[in-house]
């Protein structure tokens, strides 16, 4: 497996369920690291304590600080959740180190262009890394505008889709055939487009993985 860079539309898509599913069933790394919202009580349910489960490691102080070593406690983007801690947040030592990582899956945060730092958005992170991107979205009423928006910058800054990923929503879905076949339209035939119907866990996903 090559390193992939999994973004999203907005916040609370589906990126550590697709993550933490593909990591489950792959058995390869995934990191998240930059995170918001991030509390040593409340660290089985981030998102760092879900993808460290999904490798079937344990939630550990050195597990964390090695999956996810920028955190932030205040649930806001990156650039506001560091100023209420008096921080800032070094993008380019985000991407130094993820350039070493040898292999897997980085989780983003939020959707395509959320604040890192001043002008800085995460659409600098990928333009920087160049690393194939997977785009999960859903499939709530909107999406089709969130999505084509998602892609159209993400074409603009050359950045490499290697795959959308429809993860079914809870409300207002209009159906997750049906947004797929309308996202069809758009999609270059290079990159995959795939559904993951909801399930009870990333756990209990039984989902056909070649496309990565
Ligand atoms: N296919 C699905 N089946 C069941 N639940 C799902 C599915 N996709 C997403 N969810 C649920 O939706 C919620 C938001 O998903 P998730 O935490 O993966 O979003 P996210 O994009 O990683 O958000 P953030 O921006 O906070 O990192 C979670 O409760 C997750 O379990
Ligand atoms: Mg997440």
């Amino acid at each position: 497996m090559t390193r992939y860079f999994v973004t999203s539309t907005g916040t609370g898509i589906g990126k550590t369920f697709v993550t933490a599913a593909l990591a489950h069933l792959k058995q390869c790394p995934a990191y998240k690291p930059v995170i918001s919202g991030f509390t040593m009580e409340t660290a089985i349910e981030s998102d760092t304590g879900q993808l460290l489960a999904a490798q079937r490691l344990p939630i550990t102080p050195e597990t964390i600080e090695k999956i996810s070593p920028w955190r932030f406690a205040a649930p806001l983007a990156p650039s506001m959740a560091a100023a209420a801690e008096g921080k800032t947040l070094d993008v380019d030592a985000v991407t130094g180190w993820c350039r070493k990582i040898p292999e897997g899956l980085v989780e983003g945060v939020g959707g395509v262009m959320v604040p890192l730092h001043g002008k800085v958005t995460v659409l600098d992170w990928m333009a920087a890394l160049d690393w194939p991107v997977i785009l999960v979205v859903g499939s709530y009423l909107g999406s089709l505008s969130h999505t084509l928006t998602a892609l159209a910058v993400l074409k603009a800054r050359k950045i490499p889709l290697h795959a959308v990923v429809v993860s079914e929503s809870e409300k207002d879905s209009v159906g997750l055939q049906e947004t797929r076949a309308a996202l069809a339209e758009f999609i270059d035939k290079h990159a995959h487009l795939v559904t993951l119907p909801r399930a009870a866990s990333w756990r209990e996903t039984s989902w056909d993985t070649s496309w990565i």
